[in-house]
């Protein structure tokens, strides 16, 4: 009981013998407008989750849960009476203990007037003896102004489908279950791309800056996962599995770092922000998740804080003013959970710690070249005074003029901060599971291309040295935890995560050439939901004059445009321009350079869906399920048709080998997303 307390839930036990419902069970699901869900399964317990509010006039104020063995319910394990209120908004939380492993629970909730909740289904994680193969899926990514959940139909159609021993164990959410800002229909008629907005849910206390509106209250957010949750094929996803959930930026603040949000490149204290986006996130995700330092909680419990900077930071860049520690510690969702034998998963916060972006990057952007920097000075200003093995640069060679290094002084940015760091290396190295899975939103690998193999007379000169970099950060922490996985021969180290809105399989490494490549783990990033990936950004945005519009789009002769973007990122500048002079693949891909992405095996920067895992004792399976861009929702069974699946395996690798991707296109055809 005490474990529920500290989780800030009631505690239903099971027992053979526990008694059925007393009230009788009516399904009202317009009583509970949310669903139900739940999450965190161990071995013998799970989070269960719904919201009643007060509709038409009636309210609740204490639901009792049945957990039963079975569908019809004629075999209730467990039950238990929890209070609701205001205060949580109406959401409950209950802890279903002494459960058996690797089992099928269904599970409903009946308020005090007989009207009962749809039913739920969730499952128990494997033992930690249980040698058995798991499998799950992660996704990350929802936009619900933006575009559908076609792709959780898909998920429920194929699992449905599936024999038990292969259906999924849970879903792994990575982040950006809501956006926290939002675009109203009448501020953008236009809409986004070719996406119109959809008029979901207003803010109640919004703010508008420029056409958007940000959160500035808890009622805020709550409004914002209600109208999330009201979606009907994330409901019922949602009632089929239990989640597994870490937040990504947009579940706080865009740009926002620690307790500080950042708009037009200037820092906003918003501590307060900070804990109401805590507390809502609490309120309607069923995670293990605590609030330090407090006791017996029932529900969440906000730190009093002031708005105020950040003032002094600790050696990551970590402020110490006493109102943002209370902000960001008012909720600890890093934590590990353990499925069987084979998945030690180690989820991280990537966002309540990590260190203020640095700042004096501007004379190092080069406008005419979209989204990419030269590595060099990413690198630079990425591991401040830590760079080149403490040795920092005084000055950077850019654009044939040395430019004085603003980050010679700064701390090496960090994204897991001290404490959390210190944890996440204890659990690497303390894990006994075969697959080490870390889950997190933002993945390590690399994007890059070959920019200084442009060919002279082709638009404007590169002004970096090398490589420009599309994307990629905090190297010095990277290279901590890899070389903590080399020296302590850690084998079995895979990442999931999402964020990039693109899908992407690849090997971890510290560095890539010219520097040494060493992988020592596999990464895999699962496409979007529904928000809009660089593609078609790139779809959009790139005009047909632009110079360099072969690097992003390849024209094709019946007037359709494909990603090259993945092409000039596996393979280099010289196979994507070559493609758009012959429109020959094969040609294209002679020209391929194998130093710009040897970690890669995968890009497709225009995919959305979801991705799963299965894990045996030798083998990690990864599919890639990738749907057409989900701008309209699709009223088939199947959620709409597919673009394609892709498999990569790995072998699990011995204590000091290498890992290998092995990739296999079982369904469709990847845009010019394979490396191989
Ligand atoms: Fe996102």
């Amino acid at each position: 009981m005490r474990r529920a307390a500290a989780l800030g839930a009631t505690l239903a036990y099971g027992s053979r013998c526990a008694r059925p419902q007393v009230r009788p069970w009516r399904e009202q699901r317009n009583h509970f407008p949310q669903g139900v869900a739940s999450g965190d399964p161990d071995a013998e317990s799970v989070i269960l989750w719904t919201r009643r509010p007060p509709v038409a006039g009636s309210a609740a104020h204490r639901l009792a849960v049945e957990v039963a063995r079975d569908r019809d319910f004629t075999d209730v394990v467990a039950t238990a009476e929890a209070a609701i209120a205001a205060e949580s908004d109406w959401t409950c939380r209950v802890l279903a203990a002494g459960l058996e492993p690797a089992r099928e629970y269904w599970y409903r909730f009946t308020d005090e007037h007989g009207s009962g909740s749809r039913v739920g289904r969730t499952v128990s994680a494997p033992a930690d003896s249980d040698d058995r193969p798991v499998r799950f899926a992660f996704v990350s990514c929802q936009s619900v102004t933006e575009g559908a959940f076609n792709a959780y139909r898909r998920m429920i159609y194929e699992d449905e489908r599936r024999p038990r021993a292969e259906q999924l164990a849970f879903v792994l959410h990575l982040g950006d279950f809501i956006y926290e800002l939002v675009w109203y229909p009448e501020d953008k008629p236009e809409g986004r791309y070719a996406r119109k907005l959809r008029d979901v849910y207003r803010l109640p206390n919004g703010e508008k800056i420029g056409d958007l509106h940000v959160p500035t209250t808890l009622e805020d957010y709550r409004t914002t996962y209600r109208a999330y949750l009201e979606d009907p094929d994330l409901q019922d996803a949602r009632a089929r599995w239990p989640f597994v959930c870490v937040w990504d930026n947009h579940e706080f603040s865009w740009q926002g770092f620690q307790s500080q949000q950042v708009f037009d490149g200037k820092v906003r204290p918003a501590q307060k922000l900070r804990v109401a986006a805590n507390q809502a996130w609490f309120e309607f995700q069923p995670a293990r998740v605590s609030m330090p330092g407090t006791t017996s909680l029932d529900r969440f419990v906000a730190p009093r804080v002031e708005n105020r900077p950040l003032g002094e930071r600790d050696e990551l860049g970590l402020g110490l003013d006493p109102d943002n520690l209370a902000a960001v510690r008012s909720l600890k969702v890093y934590r590990t959970l353990r499925f069987g034998r084979h998945i030690d998963l180690i989820i991280t916060d990537i966002h309540s710690f990590r260190s203020e972006q640095p700042s004096g990057a501007e004379p190092f952007i080069p406008s005419e070249f979209r989204w990419a920097v030269p590595q060099e000075a990413i690198e630079m200003l990425d591991s401040g005074r830590a760079y080149r093995g403490g040795h920092p640069p005084a000055t950077l060679r850019y654009g044939g003029r040395e430019v004085p290094n603003p980050a010679v002084n700064a701390p090496p940015q960090s994204s897991l901060g001290r404490e959390q760091k210190a944890w996440f290396l204890d659990r690497l190295r303390q894990s006994k599971a075969t697959w080490k899975i870390w889950g997190l939103s933002q993945g390590t690998l690399d994007w890059r291309s070959d920019y200084q193999n442009l060919p002279e007379g082709l638009g404007p000169r590169w002004p970096g040295q090398g490589y420009a970099m599309f994307n990629g950060s905090y190297f010095v922490e990277r290279g901590e935890i890899l070389d903590v996985v080399r020296d302590a021969k850690i084998a079995g180290l895979a990442i999931v995560a999402g964020d990039k809105h693109s899908f992407w399989a690849g090997r971890v490494s510290k560095s890539l050439p010219p520097e040494s490549f060493e992988p020592l783990g596999v990464e895999f990033v699962t496409g979007s939901i529904s928000a809009p990936g660089l593609f078609e950004s790139a779809e959009y945005g790139v005009p047909r004059e632009d110079p360099l519009r072969a690097l992003y789009l390849h024209d094709n002769p019946d007037g359709t445009v494909a990603p090259a973007i993945n092409m000039t990122i596996l393979h280099g500048v010289r196979a994507s321009l070559t493609l758009q002079k012959t429109g020959d693949v094969q040609q294209a891909l002679a020209q391929s350079n194998p130093d710009v992405a040897p970690h890669l095996s995968f890009a497709d920067l225009g995919g959305h869906g979801y991705a799963t895992v299965r894990v045996s004792a030798d083998q990690m399976e990864t599919e890639f399920v990738c749907i057409p861009r989900p701008i309209e929702r699709s009223e088939r069974p199947d959620g709409g048709p597919l673009a394609y699946r892709v498999i990569h395996r790995a072998k699990m690798w011995g204590p000091g080998e290498p890992p290998r991707l092995v990739a296999q296109v079982v369904e469709g055809d990847p845009p010019l997303a394979m490396k191989s």
